[in-house]
């Protein structure tokens, strides 16, 4: 019986939250374990949508929940992510949500700066979300970062603070914005803390503890492999490691704890923000997709870039993140297309390469190499079984595990839980 580790094998919104959920059914604890408020998991449970940004999918099944060290949380958003939740009829409490007291907190002070940095940027701005992520994981690297115990010791938090505006109020004076006043920040904690800190826990020894029980850990990652600061497209990515070691850094159990890492695909291609993306499709089919697709961002509304499955991109992260199985998610959206192309290498100044290579430059220039794919005039969309799959549909799915170098072990084909064809179950590897 494994612990499995669900992440997102190319830019994110590949599909997670329905696979998440579709495994949460099985498990004991779900766990969030990097990055915060700019995910984007979208639920479909009995026809009532859930938007969850913070929170571990989880929640709406009543399965304990647990934020990790490696998330960066934003108080507030947590309140009012709870309290949305409230409104939908699903209660969360300290006893369905632990959260783990040396998490890095974002201040309104990190989105601001996220924001104006973006703006001096130009072109060169990466399009983030805009949720203060990037100045968080700062801060903690930086060693100032007010951290959620923090707010349960108010005498030491003044100090913590003074030191954060030194930083702060120094950027703050190079870009033209307002300084910050200490007491503002300090009030502003001391009237959240209440709210949050009764899910406070020390959640490394209460995942062991679950562990040692023979729990089942369900590990959610956010965002994809290609935004991993490390192994992602460099600086176009997000400030944390999305790729599945991180499951055991951002939770405080070791790797060892990590039976199966699934990682979630889309059919296509779709990036949100700036960066390379050498399969896009600057035209009638990137628009098609994206429409059939509904591919607009979750937390931003911002439309995807959308494109064709780079097979070179995932063959990678397949590697980078130990992925064992794929959950291949909307098929459905390339139903009609007469040809479906698949790139399964790149050009770089005349040589053939079938990696993506490091440099961002170099990201910049590759050309795809695409091999074509007969489409399919059937219907896939709430297929549940191979056999109601068209040939060109099946044939399509394997190239993509032969190209890849995965087996893909779930097949989404409607964003409803039911509407998944399983190949094998991540929880009995
Ligand atoms: P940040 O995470 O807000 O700093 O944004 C950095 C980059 O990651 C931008 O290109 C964002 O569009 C992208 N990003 C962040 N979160 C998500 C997500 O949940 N899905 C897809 N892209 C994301």
């Amino acid at each position: 019986m494994a612990n499995v580790v669900v992440v997102g094998s190319q830019w994110g919104d590949e599909g997670k939250g329905k696979i998440v959920d579709w495994l949460s059914e099985q498990a004991d604890v779900v766990v969030r374990f990097q990055g915060g408020h700019n995910a984007g998991h979208t639920l479909v449970i009995d026809g009532t949508t859930y938007k969850l940004s913070l929170l571990p999918s989880g929640v709406v099944r009543n399965k304990l929940s647990v934020i990790g060290n490696g998330v960066v949380l934003d108080p507030k958003a947590l309140v009012a992510e709870i309290d949305r939740l409230k409104e939908q009829g699903i209660k969360v409490t300290p006893d369905s949500l632990r959260i783990a007291e040396n998490c890095t907190l974002i201040l309104p002070l990190h989105s601001e700066l996220d924001v104006a940095r973006e703006r001096s940027s130009g072109k060169g701005a990466i399009g983030t979300t805009g949720r203060g992520i990037g100045p968080a994981y700062e801060d903690k690297v930086g060693r100032r970062a007010i951290r959620l115990m923090d707010l349960a010791d108010l005498q030491v938090l003044n100090g913590k603070i003074e030191r954060l505006l030194t930083h702060h109020n120094a950027l703050r004076r190079g870009l033209g914005m307002e300084e910050i006043n200490a007491r503002t920040v300090y009030d502003d904690l001391a009237e959240i803390a209440p709210k949050v800190l009764p899910f406070m826990d020390s959640v490394w020894s209460l995942l062991d503890e679950k562990r040692r029980e023979g729990k089942r850990i369900l590990f959610e990652g956010a965002q994809g492999a290609l935004l991993d600061i490390d192994h992602g497209t460099y600086p176009y990515v997000t400030s944390s490691n999305t790729v599945a070691a991180q499951a055991a850094t951002g939770s405080g159990l070791g790797p060892n704890a990590i039976g199966y890492v699934l990682g979630i695909c889309k059919a296509y291609t779709t990036r949100v923000g700036q960066g390379p993306f050498p399969t896009e499709q600057l035209n009638e089919i990137g628009k098609t997709l994206g429409t059939k697709g509904k591919e607009f961002g979750v937390v931003t509304g911002r439309p995807r870039r959308c494109g064709w499955f780079d097979a070179v991109l995932v063959r990678q992260t397949v590697r980078t993140s130990g992925i064992q199985g794929i959950a291949l998610t909307k098929l459905d959206i390339l139903d009609g297309f007469e040809e479906i192309k698949i790139c399964t290498g790149y050009k770089l100044d005349g040589r053939e390469i079938d990696y993506l290579p490091a440099s961002e430059h170099s990201q910049a220039r590759v050309e795809p190499i695409y091999e074509t794919a007969e489409g399919w005039d059937e219907v896939t969309a709430k297929a549940r079984s191979w056999a109601e799959l068209p040939a060109q549909a099946i044939k399509y799915v394997r190239r993509i595990e032969e190209l890849i170098g995965c087996p893909v072990a779930l097949l989404s084909t409607s964003p409803e839980r039911e509407d998944t064809i399983l190949m094998q179950n991540p929880f009995e590897t």
